[in-house]
């Protein structure tokens, strides 16, 4: 497999994430895109070589959902970021988060309350692509939790790598940060 990473490149300057920081976790990013590409090849290798009993297949396979999904994630982490203007509260997007928690304010609350949650990991709104509804999730790593059948409508990267340069232990401080640069079009773009 020979998938290239992006270039987010555009992200630098943004206001509360320091130029050292982003460039650190686009680092980060490309090496789930070199490990995605790789495992890929090693799997398909084995395949090939009728290898595919060994405990080695067994563990790359696992791997791979971490890999992927680590890729996949920090993509649409940074194409949600870089939003030039505040979510108008009166519009489309605002009236859906509201539908779905009683008020925007209270979604808001449940999506940060979720990012402060104890562990590294992700936030995850996602939209069941069933029913339309939404839920604010909590991702485990990379790879557990993740809802079948939904779609990532905003994705909040919480591993310490994402604040502890610029905001040390204050994670909330970070969550703060993250929501005066969410792109909100491109959050409109997502939902449904
Ligand atoms: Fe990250």
């Amino acid at each position: 497999m020979n998938y290239e990473a992006k270039d987010y490149s555009r992200l630098i300057g943004m206001e509360g994430f320091s130029e050292t920081l982003l460039k650190n976790h686009f680092t980060l990013y490309q090496g789930y895109v070199t490990n995605t590409n790789k495992l890929s090849d090693l799997l398909a290798a084995m395949l090939k070589e009728g290898k595919t009993g060994a405990p080695e297949y067994a563990e790359l396979k696992r791997r791979f959902g971490f890999e992927f999904d680590g890729m996949r994630l920090h993509e649409y982490y940074f194409e949600n970021l870089g939003g030039k203007a505040p979510l108008d509260k009166s519009g489309a997007v605002a009236k859906k988060l509201a539908d779905a928690c009683g008020s925007y304010e209270a979604w808001e609350q449940d999506f940060r309350a979720t990012g402060a949650m104890r562990g590294i990991g992700w936030v995850v709104l996602y939209q069941d692509n069933i029913t339309g509804g939404l839920f604010n999730q909590w991702i485990n790593e990379h790879e557990v939790g993740h809802l079948a059948g939904c779609r990532p409508i905003l994705v909040m990267d919480v591993f310490e790598h994402a604040f502890m340069i610029d905001y040390g232990l204050k994670r909330a401080d970070y969550i703060e940060v993250f929501f005066k640069n969410i792109n909100w079009e491109a959050v409109a773009k997502r939902l449904g």
